[in-house]
């Protein structure tokens, strides 16, 4: 009879048993490996994410080397209690430029990924020289040494060629005009139409309120006030945000 064929028989026959778990567990592999192979990208393009500027990859070349990354993520998970605290949740896109990217699992600090435009340029002085001016309870370190410390930027162009073999697509426009984009940017009342072409949304100013020196804080500055606001999530909301 047909109800001999059970579990009893696969469960004494070892051989079966085998063959079926091979074929149970191939039938999953497929579900979960095949559609990665048949979509086009698994990073949607979204309108508004552009490469770093020179300025703003200086910056975010002092965030890594100061280890910013071992207390603050830049990822807003799409839980309601992240996205009221920092803003819209993080797309894939976003963090599509980022080599290595700086998501995270560990918050002594908050969220960066929405900062930008947070907080004035002044108070981001205050706080890295020290903390505990602006928030009396932090236990971040002070970074005072960055807004006396020029920025050092003789290898700009090496840095946007090493991205655009990893992908990023800088091109020799931006790789020769590099230098000059990271002074303009940088440089009250500079030319920033090339920049402005370049790297749409770059706000140009004085970031370290010395417009004497171009200081490692200023870099810092630049790229803290442009993460998270490239997308506009207005047009998101209402509309496509897709390319
Ligand atoms: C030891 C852990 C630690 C390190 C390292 C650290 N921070 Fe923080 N950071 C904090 C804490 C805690 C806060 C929250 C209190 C405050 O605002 O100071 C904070 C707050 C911030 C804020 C304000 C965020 C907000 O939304 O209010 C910024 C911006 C920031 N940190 C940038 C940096 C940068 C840039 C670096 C590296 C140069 C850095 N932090 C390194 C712990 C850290």
């Amino acid at each position: 009879m047909a109800k001999k064929f059970s579990h009893e028989t696969i469960e004494k026959n070892s051989i079966l048993l085998l063959v079926l778990t091979l074929i149970v567990v191939a039938i999953g592999g497929l579900v979960e490996i095949v559609p990665t192979f048949l979509i086009k990208s698994t990073i949607e393009d979204v309108k508004g994410v552009r490469p770093y500027s020179p300025l703003e990859l200086a910056g975010r070349n002092i965030y890594l080397r100061e280890g910013c990354y071992t207390c603050h993520s830049q990822m807003i998970r799409s839980l309601r209690s992240e996205v009221e605290r920092y803003g819209h949740y993080s797309l894939a896109a976003e963090s599509k430029y980022d080599h290595p990217f700086q998501w995270g699992s560990k918050r002594t600090g908050p969220d960066l990924a929405r900062v930008g435009g947070k907080y004035s340029d002044e108070w981001h002085r205050l706080h890295m020289e020290d903390p505990r001016a602006v928030v009396p309870e932090s236990v971040m370190p002070g970074y005072p040494f960055l807004a006396t410390t020029p920025l050092e930027y003789r290898n700009v162009k090496k840095g946007l060629t090493a991205l655009s073999l990893a992908g990023v697509p800088y091109d020799e426009d931006h790789i020769d005009n590099a230098r000059a984009d990271l002074e303009a940017q940088a440089t009250p009342d500079a030319d920033t139409d090339g920049l402005m072409q370049r790297y749409p949304k770059a706000v140009a100013r004085d970031f370290d309120g010395n417009p004497a020196m171009i200081s490692e804080l200023d870099a810092l500055v630049a790229y803290l006030q442009m993460l998270g606001t490239l997308v506009d999530f207005n047009a998101y909301e209402n509309a496509d945000f897709r390319q």
